[in-house]
């Protein structure tokens, strides 16, 4: 492989903060540039007080239909009127937002966050700025500017084989029109999220049921505050982190009974429902009458319910990848997974690419582990293992995943996964591959790991939260550490 000089970060929120602070430290690559197309760096954390335009859902849709690629002109550079296409990039966060995991393992190791252990939505908005200027890699952030396609450039061209061509749009706001130009990089850092494209499940009649009722269904990205809902009737569909989030905060302000449409038990429900809310389990049909028909038979009719929230999650989506041009597809959406990678973050197919932040594992710091990697052997002061080690770690972990019928990018902690996982990155980047200069990976220490399996922002079944809204549980207790993340 050519030597790397220069790296493109696609997007400026904790992912691409640690990857520009890793990339810097290795004082090696000559060119790197984070590309945000938000107005500042902070990413699922910038709080939009409006959430924007209601999305026209297709339900049971993915990303490749809903968020597709855009048209790239045919010249460039060039300035042209300004496009006009969803492309998600309002977050989903909502007014009392707080975080779900302990300030200590939330934080990258160099630097605490302002205070903890479960904070406000803007507190890591402001850490995640702060941490590009605290590591001066705010010098890199080239701010609203949305990659619109990355292309792998031929191995015979001449200066950057085998490198990448960006294809780049800039709002103006002097002349209102957009600036389309390309640069290339000898590597590339997808570091966009992987919870801007909600998900919507089909369910039979819901189709019409919007056509019938416009705006009676929405998405959990779109909620931002409880009081909007006062005495209305609602439904939520959804038991994962916002479902329960919404479930809670609607209590207190929507007419009773609130219904919760569950499809699993969740880890902090006790045997029946808070007081005022009613679980169903998942809806069967919505009938063109407007009844919606659950599973079990029962029915809420068309007029005893005011707005449907769907709390069902987030797709990745990579609308900028051209996978005709780059020899196919970097996810599968049958198998919901990274097609080729090791260890969730090279792909075996570009050694210069990589993924930061994509596994649902311990946010922040293990994104840590990843980007450290990531810099180490892009700077040639480490290596990955052989290509076959790397196949068999993806098929071990493909078999695993179905045995268990987990997600392949679900690591748990209970089961020591996480630390495996870390482990697989201090192989990689830790003490013996120290050299020059750079960063390494921290040791996850006592302290930390305690803060994870003991410190609970959901309740316990049965257990109230303290005054700060939290608890703390003892050691020998039922864990399920990150089961929310
Ligand atoms: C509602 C909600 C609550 C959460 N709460 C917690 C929590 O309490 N604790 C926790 O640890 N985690 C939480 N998470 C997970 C959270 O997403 C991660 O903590 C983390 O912020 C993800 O960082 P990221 O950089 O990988 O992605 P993001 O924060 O999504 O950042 C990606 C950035 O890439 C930019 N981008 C995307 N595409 C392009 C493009 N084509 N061109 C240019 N820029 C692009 C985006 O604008 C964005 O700024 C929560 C997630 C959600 C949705
Ligand atoms: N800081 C906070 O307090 C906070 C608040 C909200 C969100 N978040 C974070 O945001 C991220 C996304 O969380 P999320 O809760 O929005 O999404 P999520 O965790 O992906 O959960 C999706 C939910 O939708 C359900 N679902 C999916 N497909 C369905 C279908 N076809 N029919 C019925 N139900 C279906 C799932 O049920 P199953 O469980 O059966 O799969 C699950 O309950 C997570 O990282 C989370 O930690 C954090």
């Amino acid at each position: 492989m050519a030597p790397i000089k220069s790296v493109a970060i696609i997007g400026a929120g904790a992912s691409g903060a640690i990857t520009a602070s890793a990339l810097a430290a290795e004082q090696y690559f000559d060119r790197i540039r984070v590309f945000e197309r938000r107005e500042t760096a902070g990413g699922t954390w910038i709080y939009d007080p409006d959430p924007g335009r209601p999305f026209k859902f297709s339900p049971g849709n993915l990303p490749p239909d809903v968020d597709a690629p855009s048209q790239i002109p045919s010249s460039l550079p060039i300035s042209i009127p300004h496009l006009e296409k969803e492309r998600y990039e309002k977050t989903p966060i909502y007014e009392s937002l707080t975080t779900n995991v302990p300030d200590i393992a939330m934080s990258y190791s160099d630097l605490p966050f302002a205070y903890g252990p479960f904070v406000p939505h803007w507190v890591p908005k402001q850490y995640i700025e702060n941490y590009f200027s605290s590591h001066r890699t705010d010098r890199y952030l080239v701010t609203n500017t949305t990659v619109e396609e990355v292309v792998k450039l031929k191995d015979d061209h001449a200066d950057y084989s085998p490198g990448w061509r960006l294809t780049l749009r800039r709002f103006n706001d002097v002349t209102q029109l957009d600036e389309w130009w390309q640069e290339d990089f000898d590597a590339v850092v997808l570091a966009n999220g992987h919870y801007s494209v909600p998900y919507v499940p089909h369910v039979t009649g819901l189709e019409g049921y919007m056509t019938k009722y416009p705006g009676r269904v929405m998405h959990s990205k779109q909620f931002r505050s409880a009081p909007d809902f006062k005495q209305k009737r609602v439904i939520i569909i959804g038991n994962s982190a916002s479902g329960q989030d919404l479930t809670t905060a609607l209590v207190r302000e929507a007419a009773l009974p609130l219904w919760q449409s569950r499809r699993s038990p969740g880890r902090w429900d006790g045997d029946n429902p808070p007081p005022g809310v009613e679980w169903k389990p998942i809806i069967k049909e919505y009938l063109p009458s407007g009844d919606i028909i659950f599973v079990d038979g029962t029915v809420i009719k068309s007029d005893e319910v005011d707005k449907i929230i769907y709390c069902t999650g987030y797709k990745p989506s990579f609308p900028f990848w051209n996978a005709q041009r780059n020899g196919g597809q970097i996810y599968d959406y049958g198998e919901s997974r990274l097609v080729g990678t090791y260890i969730h973050t090279f792909f075996r197919d570009h050694p210069t690419l990589a993924i930061i932040g994509l596994p649902r594992v311990l946010t922040f710091r293990s994104m840590e582990y990843q980007a450290i990697a990531v810099a180490r052997v892009w700077s040639g002061r480490s290596s990955l293992p052989s290509t076959e080690e790397q196949i068999s770690w993806e098929q071990n972990r493909d078999v695993l995943t179905k045995r268990e019928r987990r997600k392949f990018h679900d690591i748990t902690w209970d089961n020591g996964e996480t630390l495996e996982y870390l482990q697989a990155f201090f192989n990689i980047a830790g003490l013996p591959t120290l050299a020059g200069a750079g960063r390494y990976p921290p040791v996850l220490d006592a302290e930390t790991r305690w803060a994870i399996q003991n410190i609970k922002k959901y309740p316990e079944p049965g257990r109230k939260a303290d005054e700060d809204g939290y608890v703390i549980v003892g050691s020998n207790e039922v864990k399920d550490s990150l089961h929310f993340i």
